[in-house]
């Protein structure tokens, strides 16, 4: 059997799951696609064969030729497609974030429920990466014992000027805070939001680096780090193991703009110190940790014997690449407020 599937939203990640649909995985094609740049879903369905065009998202759900939906859009968009979806009774499999509001993953999940049966996969590719996997197995075998603290490091590169503080915990923490209660069984009671000191690489109203602390159920805490500008690598744990600074070539305590240390933002990442390891234009897109692609090649970062992180191949230089790294989407307007966001 063939799963004919229709793919909302042709940008980085769009053609990324076009590309496993045809060329990783069997039974299934792409049947059909579409996209708010008509142009862009134009030339991708030229090169899909037998692929057809659809003007809107809700014309390809309701497609006879569509059995299933990847929602690759941004993610305001998603509630919205997730919920045609499943009004549809199509198999939905949606990027993250789920949609960008509590109010609205609550809408889905009680579409969902009262659809009568599971339709909809979220793009947590975590869960699905050897890494995480053994991580996982280890801390369900006890083999370390009751899990106590959890430190999880989320680093990108650098992302697009319109990237805002809520966009990076909607974003790209939430890959972290599904790790969180995914390694740990325990679901997230409380959340407490910290600014350190800004990088000086961040545009203007963006607050990064940014930690979140999460107090799970079960009394664990987690620290997530996400820094979206590091300039010089990716790393995402397991394996994770890095200062940050605003400046890959200087120590963080005199990298950042408070301190009248002022590296240009649009600078050239520089090659990173001895011994800092990571690579420069060391990808920033962990796409080979999708379900069913080919495993992540393991960690070259050389600071560390037993690193296990992944890596991936050499990343473009153009601008607009850099755009589209995950934890880089622009959805979801205006900051968070500084400080505690207090118990849920
Ligand atoms: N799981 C992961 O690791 C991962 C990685 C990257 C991106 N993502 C998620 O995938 C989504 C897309 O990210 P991206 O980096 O590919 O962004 P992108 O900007 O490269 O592509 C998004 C595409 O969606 C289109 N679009 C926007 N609104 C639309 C709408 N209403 N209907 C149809 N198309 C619409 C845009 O025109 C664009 O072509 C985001 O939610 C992002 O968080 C997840």
């Amino acid at each position: 059997m063939t799963v004919n599937v229709g793919v909302i939203g042709v940008g980085m990640i769009g053609q990324d799951h076009i590309r496993r649909l045809t060329q990783v995985l069997s039974g299934a094609r792409v049947s059909g696609v579409t996209d708010v740049d008509l142009a862009r879903a134009q030339t991708v369905v030229d090169k899909i064969p037998g692929a057809q065009l659809y003007e809107t998202g809700q014309d390809l759900i309701n497609s006879d030729d569509v059995d299933a939906i990847v929602i690759a859009s941004w993610g305001g968009t998603h509630e919205e497609y997730v919920l045609a979806g499943i009004a549809a009774g199509k198999q939905v499999f949606c990027e993250k974030p789920l949609a960008t509001t509590k109010e609205a993953c609550e809408r889905i999940l009680d579409a969902e429920v009262a659809a009568g049966r599971r339709l909809v996969m979220v793009g947590f590719m975590r869960r699905y990466d050897d890494g995480y996997r053994a991580m996982k197995e280890t801390l369900d075998r006890g083999d370390i014992g009751a899990p106590l603290v959890f430190h999880s490091a989320h680093r990108n590169p650098a992302v697009p000027d319109s990237v805002t503080t809520e966009g990076v915990v909607v974003d790209t923490c939430v890959h972290d805070i599904d790790t969180s209660r995914w390694l740990l069984s325990s679901e997230v009671v409380a959340v407490q939001l910290l600014n350190p000191r800004r990088s000086s690489l961040a545009a203007s109203q963006l607050q990064d680096p940014l930690i979140l602390v999460l107090e799970m159920a079960n009394g664990a805490l987690v620290d997530i780090e996400a820094a979206v500008n590091i300039a010089y690598g990716r790393v995402s744990t397991p394996g994770g193991c890095r200062r940050i600074g605003g400046n890959a070539s200087s120590a963080p305590t005199t990298s950042n703009s408070r301190n009248g240390s002022t590296p240009s933002r649009t600078a050239t990442p520089p090659a990173p110190a001895p011994g800092t390891g990571t690579p420069p234009r060391w990808s920033p897109t962990p796409a080979s940790r999708h379900p069913g692609q080919v495993r992540a090649p393991r960690c070259r970062c050389g600071s560390n014997p037993s690193c296990t992180g992944p890596t991936t191949p050499p990343w473009s230089t153009a601008r607009s690449e850099q755009r589209n790294h995950d934890g880089e989407n622009r959805a979801g307007p205006g900051d968070v407020p500084r400080g505690p966001l207090g118990r849920r």
